[in-house]
């Protein structure tokens, strides 16, 4: 049905149109009963519905609705799969509209800054290529069923601490390159309805009065169509954000602010147009879901075993020296209460009200070779002896040991961060006990954040289980006994420890946070660094192997226009059908500026039977291969060399190929007195420019000689020819004014020249 909105706001009186722009309570918007606007409710997400009706909150402490708990995105990003991304927000849509919820409240795409951000397990990746292309399948999803998403939390919301007033101070190339990359790929793929800006600063103004971030970057760049509301109690200043493109505040602000819309309207501060704007966004996305009501019929079960195959396809099993996957008639000993009571989500907004839950002691009942031994209690960090020992002697008389450890839940959650990367105590000494009398041990991890791994070498297997919905017992039974082959891979970068973390000095800082390391966030850093990780991003092995072949790009010479197809073939070599990820990441070579030493550009999930091969196939664009200048505003790859590499995790490429991309892009040049000669010979356009000062320079200075430096001399020794070069490179050019080799006349001529360029 199309609608007139215009005519309808025309209707509406003033109040009426303020009215819109804030919530009448937690969780429903107003509704104009005498114009049929109805009011419609929102509700968190995203990995299962939080509906609250009575005595509602947004932190959780209320009980909601009975809903299924799917995998928290910090599993669910481990699948690197669209489709089942896709699929998953299908039965979010569903499930809402079948509880009449007009948005679900996510996807959370932060970019994992630091493993000690509180909310880590809500959000997917630490690479904004991944985060992007998860978020937007998932919108895609939920919004086939006319209910809309809002990814959040816009934009750069990396920590929890003073998470309401603190300010990220982050460089625009970083900016655009690492922590809006997934709010723009979701955008421009799938048109979130809403988009909820966060609660921080960004560079000192508030994220919802940030009229760069939700006007400029947001709508007149990306092209958003929704409508932008605010996290809950983000704002500010109501009037400079609905005039920044803040349309709607959540929750209600008890008619303080709607009278203050009304007043700036009344007294000519806030112009009307800007009001009837916000008003007509927000009624467009209501009425596409109120105009699209749909008969769901959604089954618990069916999404509690969605649940479980969205868990099994994302488990990372991390280490396997021929310990899994278990057999059944091996005597085994499971130990840690997390067997009993898995965790299997985070706390805090996202939050769900189970209507069941399975832990690996319900997946396993009934089979006689294991056992359960508690060992240690899942709530807390405190060693108890007796249990302590009861596992141990377990553990001894066992074939194979399981070990289900992991955070507690008071370890991480919304509203805090982390303070430290370690499990509980109790839990690190009691794996290293048993590692002592038993040499097949495996572990299981419940975390939402990486943890570190003192025990690591000396255990033979590790299942990275995260926080796995509350279908985690079903899932983890069936992949450590080889009914399911894991096929996940890590969304993010396990460091050894926390200091090795590129944000670790500045982390959590009280009223600003300054993003020192730029753009080298996860495996931008540790690669350029080349250091050491405990697992890196991309990394996860499955019970059967996979052998690449037959690299081939559809032409080895591209232009900015041109799209790039890449292919590789992928081999099941080994006896069990498997799903492998295939990633393509880009290498710059052309050395025009700063570049972490690769970048996720793709990446292609293939299911395979034994011996079977199949084809992953990727496409990139100019903007796969380019980096955002500042200086032009726009992306920007030079001209010249770049490298596919192809590869099973970011620290294992396999195969690679080079390409060469020309680009009709020109930079504009900008050539002063304090211009260098060395950047003058590094562009080709200014290259004979920069030879002919060179020239005069060397005439003055004395040319070097191309001979190895033999003479003895003591001028030689004091003054080289490398350094003589290295001088002359970094030589401004207004010193060939000063040293009497051009007048100063000339000098400004040729500069206009070469800016006319
Ligand atoms: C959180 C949001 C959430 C909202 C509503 C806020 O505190 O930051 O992620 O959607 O509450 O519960």
């Amino acid at each position: 049905m199309e609608r007139n909105l215009k005519e309808l706001i025309d209707q509406m009186t003033l109040e009426e149109k303020a009215g819109m722009c804030s919530g009448l309570d937690f969780w429903h918007l107003k509704g104009v009963e005498r114009l049929g606007i109805p009011s419609v409710m929102v509700s968190d997400g995203p990995h299962g519905l939080r509906k609250q009706d009575e005595a509602a909150d947004h932190l959780g402490i209320n009980d909601s609705i009975k809903a299924v708990c799917f995998p928290p995105a910090v599993l669910s990003a481990c699948s690197f799969d669209r489709e089942l991304m896709r699929t998953f927000g299908d039965a979010i849509g569903k499930e809402a509209q079948a509880n009449d919820l007009s948005v679900v409240l996510g996807p959370a795409v932060n970019i994992k800054r630091s493993p000690l951000c509180g909310r880590n397990f809500e959000y997917y990746s630490e690479d904004p290529y991944l985060a992007g292309e998860t978020a937007a399948a998932f919108i895609e999803g939920v919004q086939t069923h006319h209910v809309g998403t809002s990814i959040k939390h816009f934009a750069a919301n990396n920590q929890e601490y003073n998470r309401m007033s603190c300010s990220s101070n982050v460089d625009e190339r970083t900016l655009r390159e690492i922590y809006l990359p997934a709010f723009e790929t979701a955008v421009k793929k799938s048109q979130p309805y809403t988009v909820m800006c966060s609660y921080n600063k960004l560079n000192g103004t508030f994220a919802s009065e940030n009229a760069w971030l939700l006007t400029s970057v947001l709508r007149d760049e990306w092209g958003f169509e929704g409508y932008v509301m605010s996290d809950w109690g983000a704002v500010n200043e109501r009037v400079a954000g609905l005039k920044a493109g803040l349309e709607l505040e959540m929750p209600a602000s008890g008619g303080i602010n709607d009278q203050e819309i009304i007043n700036a309207v009344k007294d000519g501060s806030l112009d009307k147009a800007v009001l009837n704007q916000a008003v007509e966004r927000i009624l467009c996305i209501i009425f596409q879901y109120a105009d699209h009501r749909e008969e769901q019929k959604f089954t618990l079960e069916a999404d509690h075993a969605l649940a479980k195959q969205i868990a099994q396809e994302s488990m990372v099993l991390l280490k396997n020296e021929s310990v899994l996957p278990l057999a059944n008639e091996e005597k085994i000993v499971f130990i840690g209460e997390f067997a009993a009571k898995p965790r299997y989500q985070g706390g805090g907004s996202s939050h769900i009200n189970s209507y069941k839950v399975s832990s690996i002691l319900d997946a396993i009942a009934g089979q006689p070779n294991i056992t359960y031994v508690k060992g240690f209690s899942a709530d807390k960090d405190s060693y108890e002896e007796t249990l302590a020992e009861e596992a141990v002697n377990a553990a001894q008389n066992a074939d194979k040991v399981v070990i289900f450890a992991g955070l507690p839940d008071s370890f991480e959650s919304e509203g805090y961060d982390r303070t430290h990367m370690r499990l509980p105590d109790c839990q690190n000494r009691l794996i290293e006990e048993i590692i002592s009398v038993q040499s097949e041990v495996i572990v299981v991890l419940h975390n939402g954040s990486p943890v570190e791994m003192p025990w690591l070498p000396k255990v033979k297997g590790l299942l990275e289980a995260y926080l796995g919905g509350q279908a985690v017992g079903e899932a983890l039974a069936d992949i450590l006994f080889g009914k399911v082959n894991p096929s996940g891979k890590l969304a993010e970068t396990l460091p050894c420890k926390l200091s090795d973390n590129p944000s670790y000095l500045t982390f959590g800082n009280g009223e600003a946070v300054e993003y020192n390391e730029g753009l080298f966030v996860g495996y931008r850093y540790y690669d350029k660094k080349e250091m050491p990780v405990a697992f890196p991003f991309g990394y996860g092995l499955s019970y059967t192997t996979f052998v690449y072949s037959n690299l081939t790009v559809s032409q080895s010479e591209i232009s900015d226009s041109d799209t790039l197809t890449v292919t590789v073939d992928v081999t099941n070599t080994g006896s069990t059908e498997g799903k492998e990820i295939v990633q393509l990441y880009v290498r710059d070579l052309t050395d025009a500026v700063q570049r972490p030493l690769k970048e996720l550009k793709g990446f292609d999930k293939v299911s395979l039977k034994p011996g079977e091969t199949k084809t992953a196939s990727f496409t990139l664009d100019y903007r796969s291969f380019a980096w955002y200048h500042t200086g032009i505003q726009d992306w920007y790859a030079k001209t010249g060399d770049y490298e596919i590499l192809i590869g099973a995790s970011s620290r294992d490429i396999r195969l690679t190929q080079k390409v060469h991309l020309n680009t009709e892009k020109k930079l504009p040049l900008n050539v002063h007195m304090n211009t260098t000669l060395g950047e003058l010979l590094s562009d080709e356009r200014t290259i004979p420019f920069g030879l002919d000062f060179k020239n005069r320079m060397d005439a003055f200075f004395g040319a070097p000689t191309d001979t190895p430096d033999i003479d003895s001399s003591s001028s030689k020794e004091a003054i080289s020819d490398a350094m003589n070069n290295a001088m002359i490179a970094s030589m401004p050019l207004r010193n060939v004014l000063t040293f009497g080799l051009v007048s100063k006349e000339d000098l400004q001529k040729m500069l206009d020249k070469i800016n006319s360029l």
